[in-house]
């Protein structure tokens, strides 16, 4: 079977409109803007509309993907969803977004890799077009984490936002496109990052609901711990899978869920701030989101040129992570 070279074509991003602001959540949770932008780099958050849920927030940021690539919806072999926040736990988040669409001959499914989703949802498409499968394949990240999160907990509700990124994947010139992946997985940590009600475990009951399983729960310190490790881990295989090296990095795109994570990364990878792609300021963790918004707005900002080597770098529950490389 001959391999063709696959890359983005497109990219398109939604945020929703309603911005949570450091000082709001000072009226919500004891904390305050000090703390928040120390620790975490966010100084506001996107959050949906009651009445928006995350196919809307996907199929936004879909319409701009396939403008950018110059298709249409029907031209889509595949839709593949990276999110924790379904519309629903079924039909799949992806069979929404392709009826809103009209991508009437797409294969569609949701894929769940936690904050590492996209970077799994990559891999995954990409290898349909290199085999020849498919000619186009949409890969959406796209969460609604305000619906899953606790205003009462300020562990965790100042860090979390709403948004979506999508890009088109399809053929393009040799030399170009992924070069490797690093995708990985440690379920032994599965405990310390969750949603555990409202699944085949814990069906929704009252209990489930008095003890709040149906929101994120997180143990920030032993995340960041795995994170700060893991980032340049991935990043470092996902460099050496490709032949090249950390000198060799034009631009990083990493998962935005903390300022001092992503900064321990460039120093782990000997980079200047300038090349790495940073807007968890205005947006928070997005989860599956955070990658393609990132690459999406480095692209609008004309921040990525033919040629460029871009790492795209994430990790997050499940224990799971994903790094790729990417000759623009
Ligand atoms: O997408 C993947 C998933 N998530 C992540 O990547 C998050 C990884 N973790 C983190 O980013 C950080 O661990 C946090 C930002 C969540 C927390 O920062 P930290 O520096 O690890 O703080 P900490 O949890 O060690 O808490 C330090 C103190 C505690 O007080 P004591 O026990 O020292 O008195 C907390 O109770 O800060 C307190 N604290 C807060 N104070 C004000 C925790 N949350 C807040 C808050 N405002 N919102």
């Amino acid at each position: 079977m001959n391999v063709k070279p696959v890359g983005v074509i497109g990219t398109g991003k939604y945020v929703p409109e309603r911005v949570l602001t450091n000082a709001q959540l000072e009226q919500m949770v004891e904390t305050n803007d000090e703390w928040i932008v120390t620790r975490t780099g966010i100084r506001e958050r996107r959050i949906a509309a009651e009445h928006e849920a995350t196919s809307d927030l996907a199929y936004a940021a879909a319409l701009l993907a396939m403008k950018e690539a110059g298709i249409t919806a029907e031209d889509l072999d595949l839709i593949v969803v990276a999110t924790v926040t379904p519309d629903m736990a079924f039909p799949s988040t992806a069979c929404i977004l392709q009826e809103k669409l009209g991508a009437k001959k797409a294969a569609a499914f949701d894929l769940s890799a936690a904050c590492s989703g996209f970077v799994y949802g990559l891999a995954n498409a990409a290898n349909f077009i290199a085999t020849g499968i498919y000619k186009y394949a949409l890969v959406v990240g796209a969460e609604c984490l305000s619906k899953i999160t606790d205003y009462t907990d300020r562990n965790t509700c100042i860090l979390f936002g709403d948004g979506a990124g999508a890009v088109v994947l399809g053929e393009v010139p040799e030399g170009r496109g992924f070069r490797s992946f690093e995708l990985g997985a440690d379920g032994s940590g599965g405990e310390l990052l969750k949603v555990s009600g409202g699944g085949s475990r814990n069906p929704i009951s009252e209990q489930v609901l008095s003890e709040k399983m149906q929101y994120i729960y997180m143990a920030g310190r032993e995340v960041f711990k795995f994170a700060v490790r893991i980032m340049g881990t991935a990043a470092e295989e996902a460099l050496r899978k490709a032949g090249m090296e950390k000198g060799d990095i034009d631009l990083l795109v990493p998962h935005q869920a903390n300022i001092r994570i992503i900064q321990s990364s460039l120093e782990r990878l000997e980079l200047s701030p300038e090349k790495c792609m940073i807007n968890v300021d205005r947006y928070g963790n997005m989860s599956a989101a955070s990658i393609p918004i990132a690459l999406a707005e480095a692209v609008e900002e004309g921040r990525v040129r033919e040629g460029d080597k871009l790492v795209l770098v994430g990790f997050g529950g499940g224990l799971t992570w994903g790094a790729s490389v990417l000759v623009w």
